[in-house]
C-alpha cells in the first residue's frame, strides 16, 4: 500500500512538472482591446502553473504569480486619434491595415524590445502571437523551436485564414472590413470579392515583402539564416484562437485547428459599488449604459456631434451612465452619471439596465448578448460596421450613422429599442444560444493551448491541403484538361457532321 502511494505521489508530481510550460505571449502592437480580450487566457494559464511571459504595450499594473510583463513600448502621447479612421471606404480600409503594420513596426526599435529580442538566456515551450499587422512575429516560433498559436481579435478574415487554408468563400462569408451580412446583393458580393482578393493575393506582393524586411532586420538570432520563409512559417501555425461566436458573428466552416473563444473576458457578475447600485436601483424608468469602448475618446469628436449625443441623453426620462470625463465647460443634467471607467459587465448584468449605447466593438457586443441587453450603436471603423449589421439582422438593436446623426434620429432609435419588446425578445434568444455551450470559452481556450503543448505542436490539426498550390487546390489544371477534352470532342463532332454533310451533297 505505502510503496504504491509513494510511487503515485512521485508520478503525479512528475506529471504536474511536465505540464508546467514556459509560455511566451508576443503582441507588442498598440491595440489595447486585442491584448485585453485575451488577457483572461494569459492569467488563467499562469494560475494553472505555467510560467507566462507577456510582451505587450499594455502591462498589468499589479503583480501576478507566474506571470512576467515586458513592455510597454509606446508612450501615451503617441496613441492614435482613431477618429482619422472613420472616413475610410472599403478599399482604403484594407490598405490602411497594411499601413498600420508598417508604421508601428518601429516599436521593435524600442530599447526594452531590442533587449528582449537579443537575449539568448530564456527559452520557451510555446509561442502565442497575433499576426494581424505583425506577421513577422511568427519567426519567434523558429527562434525558440516552439509551436505557435495565433490569436485573432475579430472574426477570421482572408489575410489570416489563407495561411491555414480555412475557406473564406466570398459569396456568403462577409469580410470584417465591410458593412454586409451573409445575405449579399450583387454589389456587396463584388465588394466582398475585391476586398477578399486584395487580402488573398495583392497583399502578398505589396505588403508581405515589407513584413519580411522587418523580420530580417529585427529578428536576428542564432540560426536565423536557416529560417523557413515567412509564408511557410505562417502555414505552420499550430492553432488559431478566434474572438468570435456564431451568436454574435456568422456561421461558417472551420478546421479542427481553429477554435472560437469569443467571450473569454465575461466573468460571473460581481456586486456593484454602493453608489452605482443606488443610482441604478433608484431609476424609475430604468438605466441606459453609454460607452464607446477604450479606443474612442469622446473628446476627439467634433463639438456638434458631442452636442447631439448629450442633447439627446439629457432629455431622456431614463437615467444614463456615461463612460466619459467631460471637460470643465460641459455641465450635464442630473440624470447622467459620468466616470472614466465603469464595471461594464456588472452594470449590464443588472436587471434595471435596459439599453446599451455602444460603438459596436466585439467585446461589448459579447457582453451585451450574454446579459441580454438590446443596443443602439454608432459604429466608427474596423469590424464595428459588420458587427452592427449582424446585430440589425438578428433584430436586437439599431444602428445610427455617425455622419448623419441628429438628436432626432438618435433619440428615435433609443425610443424605438426601449419601447418595442421585439428587440429584448431577440436578444434573449441570442443570449440563450450564446450561453448554451459545452464549456466556457476560457476553459475551451485553455484546453486547446495545453493540447498543443501536450501534442508537440499538434501538426495533425492542420488542413491536409496546406501542401497544395493554388492551381492544385482550385483544380485549375483539371479544369484546363477537361476544357481541352470538351473542345476536342465538340471539334470532332463538328468535323464528322461536316464530312457526312459534304458526302450527302
Ligand atoms: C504558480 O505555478 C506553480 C507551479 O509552477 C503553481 O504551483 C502555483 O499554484 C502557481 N501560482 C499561482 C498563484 O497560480
Ligand atoms: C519564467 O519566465 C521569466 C521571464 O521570462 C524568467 O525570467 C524565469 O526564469 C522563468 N521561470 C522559470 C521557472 O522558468
Ligand atoms: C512546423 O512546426 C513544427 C512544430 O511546431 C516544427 O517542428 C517544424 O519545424 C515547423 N516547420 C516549419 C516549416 O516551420
Amino acid at each position: 500500500m505505502l510503496p504504491s502511494m509513494f510511487f503515485c505521489t512521485i508520478a503525479c508530481a512528475a506529471i504536474t512538472i511536465a505540464r508546467a510550460s514556459n509560455i511566451l505571449v508576443f503582441m507588442p502592437m498598440p491595440f489595447k482591446s486585442h491584448v485585453r480580450g485575451f488577457q483572461p487566457l494569459f492569467e488563467e494559464l499562469s494560475r494553472r502553473g505555467h510560467n507566462v511571459t507577456v510582451v505587450s504595450s499594455y502591462p498589468q499594473n499589479r503583480q501576478i504569480a507566474n506571470y512576467t510583463d515586458i513592455g510597454p513600448f509606446i508612450s501615451k502621447n503617441h496613441e492614435r486619434n482613431v477618429m482619422e479612421m472613420v472616413n475610410m471606404n472599403f478599399v482604403t480600409s484594407a490598405l490602411s491595415v497594411w499601413e498600420v503594420g508598417v508604421k508601428f513596426s518601429k516599436i521593435l526599435t524600442h530599447k526594452a524590445m531590442v533587449d528582449f529580442l537579443q537575449t539568448n538566456s530564456v527559452s520557451f515551450d510555446l509561442v502565442i502571437i497575433e499576426t494581424c499587422c505583425q506577421e513577422y512575429t511568427v519567426a519567434l516560433g523558429h527562434k525558440f523551436n516552439a509551436p505557435v498559436i495565433n490569436l485573432v481579435p475579430t472574426m477570421l478574415w482572408s489575410s489570416i485564414s489563407k495561411w491555414i487554408h480555412v475557406p473564406s468563400t466570398f459569396s456568403y462569408i462577409p469580410n470584417v472590413l465591410l458593412e454586409i451580412t451573409s445575405d449579399m446583393s450583387f454589389t456587396q458580393r463584388l465588394k466582398n470579392t475585391i476586398t477578399g482578393v486584395l487580402q488573398l493575393y495583392i497583399e502578398n506582393y505589396l505588403y508581405l515583402p515589407k513584413m519580411k524586411e522587418v523580420m530580417d532586420t529585427h529578428f536576428i538570432y542564432k540560426g536565423w539564416e536557416s529560417r523557413p520563409s515567412l509564408e511557410d512559417m505562417l502555414n505552420n501555425v499550430s492553432l488559431t484562437l478566434v474572438n468570435s461566436h456564431h451568436a454574435v458573428g456568422v456561421s461558417r466552416p472551420y478546421l479542427p485547428g481553429v477554435i472560437d473563444v469569443g467571450g473569454m473576458h465575461i466573468k460571473e457578475s460581481n456586486s456593484l459599488s454602493e453608489d452605482l447600485q443606488t443610482f441604478i436601483e433608484s431609476a424609475e424608468h430604468g438605466v441606459i449604459y453609454f460607452s464607446f469602448g477604450s479606443l474612442i475618446n469622446l473628446n476627439h469628436l467634433p463639438k456638434e456631434k458631442l452636442n447631439v449625443f448629450f442633447g439627446t441623453i439629457e432629455k431622456l426620462k431614463q437615467k444614463v451612465i456615461l463612460k466619459w470625463i467631460p471637460d470643465g465647460s460641459i455641465k450635464l443634467s442630473q440624470n447622467v452619471l459620468t466616470g472614466s471607467w465603469f464595471p461594464q459587465s456588472d452594470i449590464l448584468a443588472h436587471p434595471n439596465v435596459r439599453l446599451f449605447i455602444t460603438h459596436g466593438g466585439l467585446h461589448s457586443l459579447e457582453e451585451t448578448v450574454y446579459y441580454a441587453k438590446p443596443v443602439v450603436a454608432v459604429p466608427f471603423f474596423g469590424d464595428q460596421h459588420l458587427n452592427m449589421k449582424l446585430v440589425e439582422t438578428k433584430g436586437y438593436g439599431k444602428v445610427v450613422d455617425y455622419f448623419e446623426i441628429t438628436e432626432e434620429s438618435f433619440g428615435n432609435a433609443i425610443k424605438e429599442v426601449l419601447s418595442d419588446p421585439t428587440f429584448k425578445k431577440n436578444v434573449e434568444i441570442q443570449s440563450r444560444v450564446y450561453r448554451d455551450q459545452p464549456m466556457k470559452p476560457l476553459q475551451r481556450a485553455v484546453y486547446w493551448v495545453e493540447y498543443v503543448i501536450r501534442n508537440g505542436g499538434a501538426g495533425h490539426l492542420k488542413s491536409d491541403s496546406v501542401e497544395l498550390n493554388d492551381m492544385q487546390y482550385f483544380l485549375f489544371d483539371i479544369v484546363f484538361i477537361l476544357l481541352i477534352l470538351i473542345v476536342c470532342i465538340v471539334w470532332s463532332c463538328y468535323l464528322i457532321v461536316v464530312r457526312n454533310a459534304s458526302k450527302l451533297l
